[in-house]
């Protein structure tokens, strides 16, 4: 604005009506009937075309060899085969993805998470349409425009409610997000540099990371540099055998054990509250507040990793499942809100420098990131009657049913406490069942045949192993889950 028009605003603002405010061209160009009319036009295309997508179907046989060749040139610039010959071909229909040979099959893992409104969701992608007429395909740290801003205060506004969280700060991945709640605990409680991890944690692939993360092979040939200890995870069984209040204080015991050990020197403790990778363990209220309490004791930052769960068991956050949000100290999001943050209190907002980076993200993720959050935040899917938990007892009632017709492909698995409904567990959105007796060649091999059969899970645990599904919650249908359980069906069988 010039310093004329400024003056005559100024004065003239106390015998007026404020003007109308000007508009930028950015912002005309957003409401643009002219792009609009083309997104509309963009959008009932795709909904035509993947209308056509109603089940899961075999490879067309006239794909067969450009499929090979993609997939050897995919082996050839990764040095090695794809784990499933997956190579999407850009469309899908809520929970069926189309495959570059022709095939359609049921997604039931989402990328690991992260497709959690299914495929070809012509709200996301409206957004990311409007997204990508901005003038750069990426915000800055140190240029940006509102959307990441805004992605951030739908979140904050979330987190809010139940906690007190109050700051994000943006990144690209959930490994890098965790970096960053790790410098934030480490500055405000230097110089600990120690951190309280519980076994079979997952926290991504950096080299600090894979070294927290309870998986060894995930950090072979990596230099030793982070000092962990690490703490039991919430064992139903185990704490039903020896009473919970016994399992409870062993670990407090322990967790005193250690910090007597290393007085001073612990920055923080990463709860993951329903461990992912690790098996969809789900963890007890009282097992963590007590672990809490003496964290806030020690001052020992509270750090909340929630990149695989937010969102999918029957709470937006995993922290009110257990009502700990005020325990709350940093706290990591990612994959299903498609841009990842680290959030945290008054009191742990770091020293200018601390974080920054050149990239934060691209206006597509952050329009999609902050519908996801908003759509979650306005359906009905959490609460104990909710969408999310109606999914889930409709999934075990359909394992129940498999393990009734085959009851030698579930053995008793003595660590889950036996057999029958003990072999299906997670919450929400986080589904497991352990065939096999949990061994892990058997699963793996099934989670191959399962794929070639028309559904796409993996596996988690560290023993026992699970068939691990996180499917897209919000577009599936209560009808849809027989017709993936019987892919699973016929996979499964390929292996016995
Ligand atoms: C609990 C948890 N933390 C961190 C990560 C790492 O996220 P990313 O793979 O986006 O780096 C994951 C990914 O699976 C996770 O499940």
């Amino acid at each position: 604005m010039s310093s004329a028009t400024m003056s005559t605003t100024n004065s003239t603002t106390s015998i007026m009506a404020a003007p109308a405010t000007p508009s930028t061209v950015g912002e005309e160009l957003k409401r643009s009937p002219a792009i609009i009319a083309a997104v509309d036009q963009i959008l009932a295309e795709v909904r035509t075309r993947t209308a056509s997508i109603t089940g899961d179907r075999p490879a067309n046989p006239g794909k067969k060899e450009s499929y090979e060749a993609l997939m050897k040139r995919a082996a050839d610039v990764r040095g090695r085969p794809l784990l499933y010959p997956y190579v999407g071909s850009g469309a899908g229909n809520g929970a069926l993805v189309e495959l570059a040979d022709g095939s359609v099959k049921w997604d039931m893992i989402c990328g690991i998470g992260v497709h959690f409104f299914g495929h070809s969701d012509t709200e996301n992608i409206r957004e990311s349409l409007l997204g990508s007429i901005d003038d750069t395909v990426k915000h800055g740290n140190l240029q940006a425009n509102f959307e990441p801003h805004a992605f951030s205060e739908v979140l904050l506004n979330e987190a809010k409610k139940n906690s007190r969280l109050k700051y994000a700060y943006l990144s690209t991945g959930g490994a890098m997000a965790n970096e960053n709640a790790l410098k934030v605990c480490y500055q405000k409680h230097a110089p600990a540099n120690r951190v309280i991890a519980f076994r079979d944690c997952f926290m991504g692939r950096s080299i600090t990371m894979c070294q927290i993360g309870d998986t060894s092979e995930y950090r072979q040939g990596v230099p030793l540099s982070t000092l962990v200890d690490y703490m039991p995870f919430w064992d139903a069984v185990e704490a039903a055998r020896i009473g919970k209040a016994k399992f409870i204080d062993n670990a407090v015991a322990q967790l005193n054990e250690y910090i007597t050990r290393y007085p001073g020197q612990h920055a923080c403790f990463i709860f993951e509250l329903c461990q992912g990778e690790g098996g969809f363990n789900i963890g007890d209220r009282d097992f963590f507040v007590a672990l809490m309490e003496v964290c806030r004791k020690n001052k020992i930052a509270i750090w909340d990793d929630e990149i695989q769960t937010f969102g999918r068991t029957n709470r937006m956050f995993a922290y009110d499942l257990f009502d700990l949000g005020q325990y709350v100290d940093v706290f990591c999001v990612g994959k299903m809100t498609q841009a990842c943050a680290t959030l945290y209190t008054e009191e742990y907002n770091p020293k200018a420098g601390l974080l920054s980076g050149t990239f934060t993200g691209e206006t597509s993720t952050f329009r999609v990131g902050q519908r996801i959050v908003e759509r979650l935040r306005d359906g009905n899917f959490y609460g104990d009657s909710g969408l999310f938990a109606k999914h889930h007892a409709a999934f075990r009632e359909q394992v129940k049913a498999l393990a009734a017709r085959h009851p030698d492909w579930f053995p008793a698995v003595p660590s889950l406490g036996g057999s029958g409904d003990a072999l299906a567990g997670g919450m929400g959105g986080m589904m497991r069942f352990t065939p096999f007796g949990g061994a892990k060649d058997k699963i793996t091999k099934a989670s191959k045949a399962i794929f070639e059969e028309g559904a796409i899970v993996f596996y988690c645990g560290h023993g026992p192993y699970h068939v691990r599904m996180l499917p897209p919650l919000p577009v599936m249908k209560m009808e849809d889950w027989p017709r993936v359980f019987a892919c699973i069906e016929r996979g499964m069988a390929r292996v016995v």
